[in-house]
């Protein structure tokens, strides 16, 4: 199936999932319009991880359809049967949606530079010159070019989740997907990592971004969701809604600086 140009990189509607007993995600929509970067905000257990892993099906979930690029994901079985039913479509939609982790998750036995190079030349099989030349690139981008043949323990955690951003752009994916990207870090190494995150939101990459950073999401993003209990419970721009909320759940959750 040829992808549509003009469709949203992601798009999820009436998405239910659960673990076992536990319903999680009760009927969520999400559009990511390319170019577009989306935050999801929200208390802890609310879903905002569940969601962004079942964006790119890291995760199963029971109910609803998600396109990327237009395309509908496959699915076999139903309810908690219901699975992905192509195997390399799941592979083609996983690896052009990249995602960075609040734990870096850099391999210890790798250098930095190596680290950024592994997925492009293993799973993609590109030349490894050209993903050499990529990755130098990358690093430099997110202003680390000095530490490719650096090991990760030498790093400081903000250089560590640059270097994560690094590999992750080394996929070249339609969208980057970032899960409290910045919750690991020392305060004053976080405003290192989201100088990158706004720098890339500026360029146009399309990014959807779980963060209790709620100047991140209202610097960064066109659109903010907050997730109650699996629901939406508010959305839009983020100017009115971080300045004009209108549920009393988020006014509290705002209040509470977005740890509620
Ligand atoms: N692998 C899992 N197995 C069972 N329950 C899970 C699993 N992952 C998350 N949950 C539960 O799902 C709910 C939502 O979790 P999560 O999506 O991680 O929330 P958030 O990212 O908003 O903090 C929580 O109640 C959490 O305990
Ligand atoms: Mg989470």
């Amino acid at each position: 199936m040829t992808p549509t140009p003009s469709a949203p990189v992601i798009e999820v509607r009436n998405l239910h999932k659960a673990y076992g007993d536990l319903t999680v995600l009760k009927g969520v929509d999400l559009t990511a319009p390319k170019g577009h970067v989306i935050s999801l905000i929200g208390s802890s257990g609310s879903g905002k991880s569940t969601l962004l892993r079942c964006c790119n099906l890291l995760e199963d979930s029971q109910e609803g359809g998600i396109r990327f690029e237009g395309e509908p994901v496959k699915w076999q079985g139903t309810g908690h049967d219901r699975r992905p039913a192509d195997r390399a479509q799941v592979r083609r939609i996983r690896t052009n949606l990249s995602m960075v982790f609040q734990q870096f998750n850099l391999w210890g036995h790798m250098t930095v530079l190596q680290n950024v190079m592994e997925a492009p030349v293993t799973v993609l099989g590109h030349p490894k010159d050209e993903v050499e030349e990529r990755a130098r690139r990358y690093l430099a981008k997110v202003g680390i070019g000095d530490k490719a043949d650096a090991w990760p323990a030498q790093l400081s955690g903000g250089q560590q989740q640059r270097a994560a951003i690094a590999r992750a752009l080394c996929m070249e994916p339609r969208a980057l997907l970032f899960d409290e990207p910045t919750s690991a870090l020392d305060p004053e190494l976080e405003q290192e990592v989201v100088r990158v995150i706004r720098a890339l939101a500026d360029e146009g990459r399309t990014m959807i971004i779980v963060t209790h950073d709620m100047k991140m999401a209202a610097d960064c993003s066109d659109h903010v969701i907050f997730l109650h209990q699996g629901l939406i419970e508010e959305q839009g721009p983020p100017e009115t809604l971080f300045n004009n909320p209108q549920s009393a759940r988020l006014r509290g959750f705002l209040s509470a600086g977005g740890n509620g």
